[in-house]
């Protein structure tokens, strides 16, 4: 079992103690985890290269933490409930015995299609338990995943794939998301085309809609699993062998590819899922993240799997098939620890309260929310409404590059304020800085958030480019590594998040680089520039709106050219990147080193013109007016 603070007086001696002597603690929370050999060094660390590396010298596999030690105390036990898309269609129970023999299959699946240890495997798939199996599948083997989520078009795709130099890509004949069907199939064979390093397609039969096979590249899952044995020895581990990759964005136009380790985030992992949800034996757990993003890995797959949990595994949409469908959920599956983003539960609240009203949610005793900030309305909707006055709310902080919960109340046992992350787990030192990288010490501050000291789950790299992880988040201050967020401390030392400081927008929980969209802008054929901001939007936490300048000689009604743009953006992205508001602009205010002042571009979008501050420095300050006076019109 893996220990548990189960008081706030428990959460301070804890937390001193990690600060006091992290390598202790480290290794104390990794006794409760199955090794094939045990570390001879917890930690050796420095933030300059940045160089990190806990348990060194320790053999283990991560599957054999979330499958096989489950076998002989819980075998029989529901390990995955998968709700499908169709409420009609029946939920599937998959025990940790089933899910064991079904990893292990598609493990040899893989094996016997030429994946060796190191290989990066890409999944591309719905939410359907094989794309959970095919995580553990590469695991089990050593094979390093990167699951990319399945709303990304293929040129995203075939970007990830080209960057990892991903050699086989699992995926399925269709998928489904509340009334639409998708042809993931025909995404994945578009971005193939541009990506030579991929021998080997293996594809689910689900939805049973007709697909063209590539001869020699494509071939049946089934087809494979019939020939597969049931038997797959794991793979042992060293401790800082690759887990994953996943492609996240920041602030420059090309996605990174956040590389975790398998140690340390297992303990990490499976440490924090345990405390900050108090997670209790025989738990009905429900993450609505989906696998693509980091939530999905950590809290939907690894952290509940690593706890013997039970884990809700939702194919579908919020409101499908109308608003009321999450509490049905809850009810039917008597859902204990909920845990989901501000955005839907904004959306839902949006619906009124008589999608809730009805259902039975008597069983629910934690709920979760990460992703963006949740503002005060929305907690105490979920507050009220879903936790019925009395589920802890526990608002958890982190990041992909984070690999697990950093700042978040332990439920039910940390005392919360609506809005706040409030204190660090054990093991994490956040610290405040000034814009000159000064310590901001005592409480009542804010600043810029970063972390002084290694946690077992932290990224290691960004894949295949070194130097990009160490400028990104490791030489803005030095000797820290830096978040990207703002924060503040309060007088009580509780932390508030405040958002990103760097150009970073957080369009329903999904993080976005301004420059990424603006690329995907720039290639529509009349745009011949523009700039991405983020406003705040109702539902969304934050919107995208952009500024375009257009070439004149392009003749076009400017309302087809907005959907023509729209269009080019879900096509090179994705739909999550879709402007909400677009305005054709004659110009952009630069400064003479030609800078756009996006500052300008922020209170604009925000419909905040009263002060737009000095403008005396842009080129040509003539440039707002035309903005501010074309802003009332979008
Ligand atoms: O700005 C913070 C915001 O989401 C960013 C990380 O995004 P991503 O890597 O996609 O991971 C999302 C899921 C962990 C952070 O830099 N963020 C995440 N959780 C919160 C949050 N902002 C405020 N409060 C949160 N609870």
């Amino acid at each position: 079992m893996i220990n548990r603070i189960n008081s706030f007086g428990e959460y301070w001696s804890a937390y001193n103690e990690s600060v006091q002597n992290p390598e202790q603690f480290w290794a104390n929370q990794a006794e409760s985890f199955f090794w094939r050999k045990k570390w001879d060094s917890v930690l050796e660390w420095n933030f300059e290269e940045p160089s990190v590396k806990w348990y060194g010298g320790s053999l283990h596999n991560i599957t054999e933490n979330c499958l096989d030690r489950h076998l002989f105390t819980r075998g029989n036990q529901t390990a995955i409930i998968w709700e499908p898309n169709d409420p009609t269609q029946a939920a599937q129970h998959i025990t940790y015995k089933e899910l064991h023999e079904r990893v292990c299959k598609a493990a040899n699946i893989l094996k016997n299609n030429g994946v060796k240890k190191g290989d990066r495997v890409c999944i591309y798939m719905p939410m359907v338990p094989e794309l959970a199996v095919s995580v553990l599948a590469c695991a089990r083997i050593g094979a390093i995943h990167s699951v990319v989520f399945a709303g990304f078009s293929a040129s995203s795709l075939a970007d990830r794939l080209n960057d990892a130099e991903a050699t086989v890509v699992l995926t399925s004949d269709g998928a489904y998301r509340g009334n639409k069907s998708i042809d993931i199939k025909g995404i994945v064979d578009e971005a193939l085309a541009k990506s030579p390093t991929v021998k080997r397609s293996i594809v689910l039969r689900y939805a049973n809609t007709p697909v063209t096979f590539t001869e020699g590249r494509d071939i049946w899952w089934h087809e494979e699993e019939a020939k597969a044995s049931a038997i797959c020895e794991a793979e042992p581990m060293e401790a800082e062998d690759m887990l994953f990759i996943l492609y996240t964005s920041g602030s420059t136009g090309k996605p990174k590819g956040v590389v975790h380790t398998t140690a340390g985030y297992m303990v990490y992992a499976g440490y924090t899922f345990a405390n900050v949800f108090q997670y209790n034996d025989g738990d009905v757990y429900w993450c609505t993240a989906d696998v693509g993003w980091i939530t999905g890995h950590s809290y939907l797959v690894y952290g509940p799997l690593l706890n013997g949990a039970t884990t809700v595994m939702f194919e579908g949409i919020p409101t499908y098939p109308d608003a009321s469908r999450f509490w049905k959920v809850i009810e039917k599956h008597k859902v204990n620890i909920f845990y989901t983003a501000p955005t839907a539960i904004r959306s839902l609240q949006g619906f009124g309260l008589e999608y809730v009203e009805g259902h039975d949610l008597s069983s629910l005793r934690v709920l979760g929310s990460v992703g963006e900030p949740i503002n005060e309305e929305a907690w105490h909707w979920y507050h009220d409404h879903i936790g019925k006055g009395h589920c802890p709310i526990t608002d958890t902080w982190w990041q992909t590059e984070t690999g697990g919960i950093m700042i978040a109340p332990l439920a039910g046992v940390t005392p919360t304020k609506p809005s706040f992350a409030t204190l660090p787990l054990p093991g994490i030192q956040p610290v405040l800085v000034d814009e000159k990288g000064e310590e901001l010490v005592g409480n009542g501050v804010e600043g810029n958030l970063c972390i002084k000291f290694p946690w077992p789950s932290m990224i290691r790299t960004t894949y295949g480019d070194h130097e990009r992880c160490r400028l990104n988040y490791f030489s803005t201050y030095a000797g820290m590594y830096f978040t990207g967020d703002g924060c503040r401390r309060d007088e009580d030392g509780y932390y508030r998040i405040l958002g990103r400081v760097d150009d970073v927008i957080n369009v329903s929980g999904h993080r976005m680089g301004t420059a990424e969209v603006e690329n995907a802008i720039n290639e529509h054929l009349a745009v011949v520039e523009s700039a991405v901001v983020g406003y705040p939007h109702d539902i969304k936490g934050q919107g995208i709106y952009a500024f375009v300048i257009c070439d004149t000689h392009v003749p076009m009604e400017s309302s087809l050219l907005k959907s023509e743009i729209i269009a080019t953006v879900s096509k090179i992205i994705g739909p999550i990147a879709k402007p909400d508001k677009i305005q054709i602009v004659k110009g952009l205010p630069k400064t003479r080193s030609g800078k756009i002042m996006r500052r300008i571009l922020r209170k604009v979008a925000e419909g905040d013109i009263s002060n737009l501050g000095d403008t005396s420095t842009l080129l040509d300050p003539t440039v707002v007016e035309d903005i501010v006076a074309g802003a009332k019109l979008v």
